[in-house]
């Protein structure tokens, strides 16, 4: 069994759930861990084995198609077979109960809505489609397996297609990024779940929040930039054994 924080801390915590008004979560890639998604850092991290800039690049897929298009076929097929864990249940619940939950992620596997959770903003994208490398204008195409079958997919137009998911030095989907924001000035509570807090502007979001005084749970089993910070309630632990927790102690189950 993972190690818990102390009750008095899941109660805190719970406390302060049961009383907001407008939660935000944000979850990055520590959340999907205990499903079997390797996270990007640490030592099991898939940037200790791969360098970002040949797999998340234009110039990376431009490069090497094949080598990028069979990753993202290995990561697509581990996302479609991987279930989400309690803690995404427990998420649901919350959202279920507290009506307005919306929950911004830098995940790009698909298991918050797996799990039936609403309203997720992607601000990474999402491995469900990919569009032309070149920007014709054709319409996106579903990452089904059929389009797999000859590496690199391709576009109607003859380029190479590329995964809809932000790349190194792109810039975030507009919409999803500005409601981020909007939602961190406007929340009374954020819950920040298994990020590294080093990637911005992911990172930036509960710094928002704690300047207008107001605070921020965090769920980490390691230390963040975040978790020292005056206003953060910093919960060390797995957010598939602590999730469960709080939801027993707020709705007694
Ligand atoms: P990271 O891989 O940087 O960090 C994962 C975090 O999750 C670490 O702080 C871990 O301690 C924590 N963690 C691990 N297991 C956990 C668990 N069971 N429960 C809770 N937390 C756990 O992932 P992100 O911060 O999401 O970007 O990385 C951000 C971005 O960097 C990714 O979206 C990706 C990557 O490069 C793009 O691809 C654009
Ligand atoms: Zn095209």
């Amino acid at each position: 069994m993972p190690e818990l924080p102390s009750s008095s801390l899941i109660t805190e915590a719970s406390d302060m759930i049961k009383t907001s008004g407008l939660m935000v979560v944000s979850t990055g890639a520590g959340m999907s861990s205990e499903s079997g998604v390797r996270t990007f850092r640490g030592e099991e991290g898939f940037w200790r084995e791969y360098r970002a800039e040949d797999l998340a690049s234009i110039e990376g897929i431009r490069k090497n198609p094949e080598l990028v298009w069979e990753w993202y076929r290995e990561r697509l097929k581990a996302c479609q077979e991987l279930e989400p864990h309690a803690g995404y249940y427990s998420l649901e619940r919350i959202q279920n109960e507290k009506e307005i939950l919306p929950l911004i992620t830098q995940n790009v596997d698909g298991l918050h809505q797996k799990a039936g959770i609403m309203d997720v903003i992607e601000l990474h994208g999402s491995l469900r489609t990919a569009s032309c490398l070149d920007s014709c204008g054709a319409p996106g195409k579903r990452m089904t397996e059929e389009l797999f079958e000859i590496l690199p997919p391709r576009c109607s137009c003859g380029s190479i297609l590329r995964p809809d998911v932000v790349l190194f030095g792109e810039q975030l989907p507009e919409q999803a990024l500005r409601r981020a924001f909007r939602l961190a000035e406007s929340c009374d509570l954020m819950m920040v779940i298994g990020t590294s807090m080093v990637v911005y502007p992911a990172s930036s979001l509960p710094l928002i929040a704690l300047r207008k005084g107001v605070k921020v749970i965090e769920i980490n089993p390691e230390e963040t930039p975040l978790s020292s910070l005056d206003g953060v309630l910093s919960l060390h632990g797995t957010a598939g054994s602590i999730l469960p927790e709080i939801v027993k102690v707020v709705y007694g189950e």
